[in-house]
């Protein structure tokens, strides 16, 4: 009965949310909406009409908070329209600055921290009486293994599913283990059901998501029985073999040949791995934190191309953290083109407060060179990206449909295993987005394959 009170009380109330950075962000809002559902809340795309605005933050760099902050002001108008209408910081902004929000951001009405989501129901009880509501305890636990996420701007066919959250590494430059708290995993059955449960609906990809999937570590607390991340992975991969399994994000030091042994043993493992290298110079990598070497990073990369000859690899790198020099930049341009990158997620350093680079070192790569350096790594990747799209031209590749083309409702978009975007024409009838069809690359961008369906 009080569910039902509780549903006719919120039942015309209508709430927004926004989300920015990282894939695990995209995927906790399907959290928050499947929280907010169960409370009565229906999800609007037009914050015009919506009782509660949600922004689901970033705070990896400061342009990231920047964005947020102009968004806000944004709000500002609507809000001053209708002053009825609450507004919430949701993610690692609001756990960085927490109750400091409210007081920089006046019209902000709650704050919530990454593992609170729970709480927001309560939350906005309390801000509906005119309170601010904050809460931003971290927790060791969370992990939102019971919530059932409701597919936010879902196309019916890939979807995201949170494999563990936090992360335990300290990356000198990084604010994410101060944001989103300590590392856990999430029960390994939860996960094989969420996945079975997108099998059904007719979803024909998985990507695991997790800060540093390779770490997963799930210890079944009645049998005793441990699953790690190659075996989760085969898990997955055993629900269908039309099921499609990505992951990210991979750490170098914890990748094993276990897992890449699983990736070649099931074809529906796709093959591609996210393997951020950050830096090429051992110097650098040092200050970072990394604990790795150039050296063994290499012979990573040379493991993938021995076990997984047909795998694409991608990478993050950062261009001028603190003391950063010529030589340690002609490091990085040069693991580039050892690693043969499809391609990279190339940033410019930003100092975060309270990160071990902040605390330790000086940020003393002038923003020239810092920009210098970054279009030198971005011309080389393109360079990289076009050497390897070229490569791939005359070659047929498996795609999975995903919808239509951004450029014309004439030809399909999907990607192959290696997660190559590629383009071509609707020439096969009865064919539709979550198909698989054989396609035959015949040209090439920088950035997509472009092919033609074959039998
Ligand atoms: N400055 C620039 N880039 C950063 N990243 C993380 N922290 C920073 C920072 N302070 C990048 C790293 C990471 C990716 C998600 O964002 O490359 O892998
Ligand atoms: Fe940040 Fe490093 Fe953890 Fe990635 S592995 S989230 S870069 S601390």
């Amino acid at each position: 009965m009080i569910g039902l009170e509780k549903a006719e009380k919120t039942a015309s109330k209508r709430f927004y949310i926004e989300s920015y950075g990282c894939q695990m962000n995209f995927s906790d809002s399907e959290i928050i909406a499947s929280i907010l559902s169960a409370e009565g809340f229906d999800a609007t795309r037009d914050a015009e009409h919506a009782d509660l605005v949600l922004l689901n933050t970033c705070s990896i760099r400061e342009k990231a908070e920047q964005t947020i902050r102009q968004r806000l002001t944004e709000f500002k108008r609507i809000k001053r329209e209708r002053p009825g209408m609450l507004v919430g910081v949701l993610g690692c902004m609001a756990e960085r600055l927490k109750g400091k929000l409210l007081e920089e951001e006046r019209l902000v009405d709650l704050v919530v921290g990454p593992d609170a989501y729970r709480t927001l129901p309560d939350l906005i009880t309390e801000a509906e009486t005119g309170t601010k509501a904050v809460n931003v305890l971290l927790s060791r636990e969370e992990t939102y293994a019971d919530i059932s996420p409701v597919r936010l701007d879902s196309n019916g066919v890939t979807a995201f599913v949170s494999i563990m959250r936090g992360c335990n590494n300290m990356c000198a430059f990084c604010v994410v283990p101060f944001t989103r708290g300590r590392e856990r995993s999430r029960d390994d059955q939860s996960i094989v059901n969420e996945c079975s449960e997108l099998v059904e609906r007719g979803f024909k990809e998985v990507t695991l998501l997790g800060q540093n999937v390779d770490s997963y570590y799930w210890v079944d607390p009645v049998s005793g029985h441990a699953v790690d991340f190659a075996m989760l992975l085969e898990k997955v991969a055993l629900i269908s073999p039309t099921l499609r399994v990505r992951f990210s994000t991979s750490h170098p030091k914890d990748i094993t040949d276990r897992v890449l042994h699983t990736m070649a043993m099931y074809p529906n493992i796709c093959k591609y791995i996210h393997l951020p290298v950050q830096s090429g110079s051992n110097r650098i990598l040092q200050l970072m934190n990394r604990t790795y070497t150039r050296e063994w990073y290499i012979a990573k990369v040379k493991r993938i191309n021995e076990i997984l000859p047909d795998c694409a690899i991608s990478a993050d790198i950062i261009a001028g953290f603190c003391t950063e020099n010529e030589e340690d930049h002609l490091d990085t341009l040069n693991i580039m083109r050892e690693s043969d990158y499809a391609y990279s997620y190339m940033f410019m350093y930003s100092e975060r407060p309270g990160t071990l680079a902040a605390k330790r070192y000086t940020d003393d790569v002038t923003p020239e060179i810092k920009k210098r350096r970054l279009a030198e790594i971005v011309a080389l990747q393109n360079q990289l990206s076009l050497d390897s799209n070229q490569r791939d031209v005359g070659k047929v590749f498996e795609v999975l449909i995903e919808g239509d083309s951004k450029r014309s409702a004439q030809q399909w978009m999907g990607r192959n295993s290696q997660n190559k975007v590629m383009v071509f024409d609707k020439s096969k009838d009865g064919v539709k987005p979550g198909d698989y069809v054989q396609v035959k690359a015949t040209a090439c961008t920088q950035g997509t394959l472009i092919g033609s369906i074959v039998e």
